[in-house]
């Protein structure tokens, strides 16, 4: 039998290839940079299966290119606000993404970054490294502390969650924003429910979990960062949109808050030539929050086995709109 035509928009652990190869004829995007949008419309034609990510724009025209043998689109990250999903749903395709596999690996990362900016560390390593370090000083790159502080969380999911129970270790005071309160996990992880004009006045330490929405775009803009302490920090590895780039250069460089951290940007990659890059009191690394080996071979291996339920007609192990399955039984 004729396996169904699949295209990977870019090369995935192995791992992930070796569960989809056996069952499908796959064309993969050797390309290290992400395949052009004209490329994605060339490339979808006729497909029966989409595997992509973050980086590809997945939107109505994508899905008509590729037709109605289209049957699934599985997302190797857990976020997906590059997917028009009310597209994907009107289509009756199902999307899938990969939840949970990243939320410790990401967590870690947050943290990461809090310690960084905190304790200048990238600062102290650019100091030594351009030879500048004479001496001991009693004076020198001093930076916030950790525990005792407040830690305000904005987006109290899977990851949000995990970056709290991690605070517990610093015995830190930790609020969360959350369009929904959960007290029983208030309880277990020693977190307060705080409407976000709270915790953006009371956090030493603001770090952002939210998936970005029409609702999160610039959720962190000059009215917010109004509100912060001056010596606050923001950490932010959920999706760069969340913050407004401007704000947030008018914010570091008038000292309004102390430090940022960004694992992500708008737009991403950040251009060489942006203000922001010139600030000493930010930290930036490239979208590599939930870079660790464990975590990408099991991003890879549940895109995969998305992908290969959606091939069989079968409900995605992981859907992001189920609405879809109700379509099919009516
Ligand atoms: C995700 O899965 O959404 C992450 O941003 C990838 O690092």
């Amino acid at each position: 039998m004729k396996k169904p035509r699949v295209w990977v928009t870019r090369r995935i652990p192995q791992r992930g290839l070796d569960l989809i190869s056996p069952y499908a004829e796959v064309d993969l995007w050797e390309g290290e940079l992400p395949p052009p949008y004209d490329v994605i419309l060339e490339k979808v034609r006729g497909i029966e299966g989409l595997l992509c990510l973050l980086t590809d724009r997945i939107d109505e025209r994508v899905m008509d290119t590729a037709g109605p043998s289209l049957r699934v689109i599985s997302q190797f990250a857990v976020g997906y606000d590059n997917i028009d999903i009310s597209a994907a749903t009107a289509r009756k395709i199902p999307v899938g993404n990969t939840p949970g596999v990243l939320t410790d690996a990401t967590a870690d990362f947050t943290w990461a970054l809090l310690m960084a900016a905190a304790r200048r560390v990238i600062e102290g390593d650019r100091y030594v490294r351009s030879g500048q370090w004479r001496t001991w000083g009693p004076t020198f790159l001093l930076g916030a502390d950790i525990a005792h502080s407040t830690l305000g969380i904005i987006g109290f999911g899977r990851i949000g969650q995990a970056v709290a129970r991690r605070a517990r270790g610093f015995e830190m005071r930790v609020l969360y924003f959350d369009p929904q309160r959960h007290p029983a996990l208030e309880k277990e992880i020693g977190a307060s429910y705080a409407i976000l004009e709270e915790v953006l006045h009371e956090a030493d330490f603001i770090s952002i979990h939210t998936p970005l929405t029409p609702e999160t775009y610039h959720l962190i803009s000059d009215a917010q960062f109004a509100l912060m302490k001056s010596g606050a920090i923001l950490i932010n590895t959920a999706r760069g949109s969340i913050v407004d780039p401007q704000a947030l250069y008018r914010a570091l460089s008038t000292h309004r808050i102390a430090a940022a951290a960004l694992d992500v940007t708008e737009p991403e990659p950040i251009p060489p030539d942006s203000p922001l890059l010139s600030l000493e009191n930010l930290l930036i690394t490239p979208h590599i929050a939930s870079a660790s080996i464990h975590s990408r071979t099991r991003m890879a291996e549940m895109a995969a086995e998305n992908l290969l339920a959606g091939l069989r007609g079968e409900r995605l192990p992981n859907c992001v709109n189920p609405e879809v399955y109700q379509f099919t039984q009516e």
